[in-house]
């Protein structure tokens, strides 16, 4: 989860590690440091807090034609704390490193070195790896790191440099991601591509077990058994453009904003003579006729565009869908039951989720041919899948997801509506229907951004409630575990998503005089049934607000308190319009309340840890 940043060239090093770093908080941002070289003196500055902090107390620093690394930071190891953020150093601080991973052995490693006399000052499992790679320094840092990461168990991404070898850094990479930017007369290590895109477009990217030595002119790139490897370069379709807010308060309401384009191009993308094509993702009628089942495992939004998914893909295809939560899924005891007649696909924005790849190796281990649905071009998801679908969402920043979820439904309806064409249960008039309706979204997205106004009056009627319910049927219920989440990842308030009919199995004993029980309601054949939900939780003295499609928002007011209309759309497609006013409610709390909206406490984007 970590930001890792490493540069080597003529610039100042301070603020391209400050401003890389800066790129990088989504990833983490408990604590932040840099570490560069100056006069033949390693130099670390270190700061709890965010990276304002250790701006602050770099001051006006200035440090030409030489290496630095920096790190922001995700506590596993340790508190967030001055000592515990990185860069760590060996004894002497003569050598520095940042990590991003876990060191799974690290107790083991750290009493073995202190039987050596090392003595340790932070609670971390990195400085572990500092103290390991200076106990193997023999005159030589590459081979020091080589023989040090041997002895480590668990996940890293290595940055490294040394006043002993003070014109080149070293980099490793094991299950945690890290690109090498290939710059002109400098060149700098990442953990993600918004890092470089101001120096370089063209990166390597560095894979399991490999080691690269970056200097000014050159980068080379080494094998686990320290042979000369040549890579290809991979270049970044992204701009420097989409890393920046453009004029808007937030990276939240920029991306929440950016949806219907980021539709309109996933679909697009897809789309050839008007009909969905995924070929390229081995969707073909061969394959579809032979498989029993589908399985879709993934994280956080990604696994409630999965539920979503799921709901689409049983009406229109005909054929079970399993989801699952990949960290559940990895760990199935003895082991997950996976038929090779199964297909098997991941979802994950930023492609690098640790525990939607361990997931993704453990089907393919089980002969499964796996389908990933990403974001990012070059993760380490798209690279190890067997077929890649990419939702073309644009860079996105906020740490809570918005178009990157949204994008991951559309894909899934994509694939609803094929594997029904193909498998016979969507006839060809509704297939065609079913199109037509996908491309009216982005319009109708649009106006739900435009009539945005009774959303944010809600907001600043309900932001400090400390409980609210989301409550819906079918496919609405998967939509409102979004809608929950997004509130609470943004605004700190407790949300439960309940299927309304399970509702008075248990939580209905919280509901109270004025709790704000939010419900989705758009599936027509499941209306009679909602309302009576609705009922049962106005008798206990609950605030409802309802959302539905226009047409039905005079049936729906006279059950609710306050009803958000959507725009008119076959139910089956409502869900995916009704994704963005729950955004803005969570956005508009949270900033009612004043939380940090594009960092939300305790999270990260890229979860990179199991
Ligand atoms: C984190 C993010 C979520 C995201 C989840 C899965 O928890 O904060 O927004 O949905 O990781 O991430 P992925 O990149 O695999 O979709």
């Amino acid at each position: 989860m970590c930001g890792i940043v490493g540069y080597v060239g003529k610039r100042d090093v301070i603020p391209v590690l400050l401003g890389g770093l800066q790129k990088l908080e989504y990833r983490g941002y408990d604590s932040a440091g840099i570490a560069y070289i100056q006069n033949d003196k390693m130099h670390i500055v270190k700061s709890k807090g965010r990276l304002t902090n250790l701006e602050k107390k770099l001051g006006d620093v200035v440090a030409e034609n030489t290496i630095g690394i920096g790190h922001t930071r995700w506590a596993t190891h340790g508190e967030p704390s001055d000592v515990n953020a990185h860069p760590h150093t060996d004894a002497a601080g003569d050598l520095a490193i940042v990590h991003n991973g876990i060191i799974e052995n690290f107790a083991k490693l750290k009493t073995w070195l202190q039987a050596k006399g090392i003595h340790f000052i932070s609670d971390t499992d990195t400085e572990v790896v500092a103290h390991l790679i200076n106990y193997f320094d023999e005159g030589d840092l590459k081979t020091a790191v080589m023989r040090a990461i041997k002895m480590l168990e668990g996940s890293y991404a290595l940055g490294v440099m040394s006043i002993k070898e003070p014109h080149r850094i070293i980099a490793a990479r094991k299950d945690s991601p890290l690109v090498i930017g290939l710059g002109k007369g400098e060149n700098l290590i990442a953990s993600d591509f918004p890092a470089l895109l101001e120096y370089t477009k063209d990166v390597y990217l560095l894979d399991d077990g490999e080691i690269a030595v970056i200097t000014e002119k050159d980068v080379e790139v080494y094998d686990s058994y320290g042979n000369h490897i040549e890579k290809e370069h991979f270049t970044i379709d992204w701009d420097v453009a989409q890393a920046e807010k453009g004029g808007w308060e937030h990276f939240m309401i920029k991306e929440i904003h950016e949806q219907p384009t980021a539709m309109h191009d996933t679909l697009m993308a897809r789309m050839r003579d008007g009909k969905i094509d995924l070929s390229e993702i081995n969707i073909t009628e061969e394959l579809i006729k032979g498989i029993r089942g589908i399985h879709i495992v993934a994280c956080g939004s990604a696994y409630h565009a999965g539920i979503l998914g799921k709901y689409v893909i049983e009406n229109i295809a005909r054929i079970p869908v399993n989801v699952d939560v990949a960290s559940e899924f990895r760990y199935r005891m003895p082991s997950p039951l996976l038929s090779k007649e199964d297909l098997f696909i991941v979802i994950s924005q930023s492609g690098e989720t640790a525990d939607t790849i361990a997931a993704l190796r453990e089907a393919q281990s089980k002969g499964a041919k796996v389908i990933a649905i990403t974001n990012v071009k070059g993760s380490t998801i798209s690279r190890e899948a067997d077929f890649t679908m990419h939702t073309q969402a644009g860079m996105e920043i906020a740490v809570a997801t918005s178009k990157g979820y949204l994008t991951q439904v559309l894909c899934l309806y994509m694939i609803a509506a094929e594997i029904g064409r193909m498998r016979g249960s969507l006839d060809d008039a509704d297939y065609i229907d079913f199109i037509e309706n996908l491309k009216k979204i982005p319009s109708l997205l649009e106006q739900i951004l435009r009539d945005k106004e009774k959303i944010q009056q809600l907001a600043s009627q309900r932001f400090m409630d400390v409980n609210e319910f989301f409550i819906g049927r079918g496919a609405d219920y998967a939509l409102m575990m979004e809608g929950s989440l997004k509130l609470k990842e943004l605004s700190y308030i407790h949300s439960e998503t309940y299927a309304a009919g399970e509702l008075k199995h248990g939580p209905i004993a919280l509901i109270e005089q004025n709790t704000l029980v939010m419900v989705l309601a758009t599936q027509t054949v499941l209306m009679e049934k909602l309302i009576s939900n609705i009922r049962e939780v106005k008798a206990r003295g609950a605030f409802v607000v309802a959302m539905t499609q226009q047409r039905n928002v005079e049936t729906v007011e006279k059950e609710a308190d306050m009803v958000l209309p959507l725009p008119d759309i076959d139910d089956l497609f409502a869900p995916i319009l009704a994704a963005v006013p729950y955004q803005l409610y969570g956005y508009y709390t949270a900033v009612f309340k004043g939380c940090d909206v594009d960092k939300p406490r305790n999270l990260a984007k890229s979860v990179t840890v199991e």
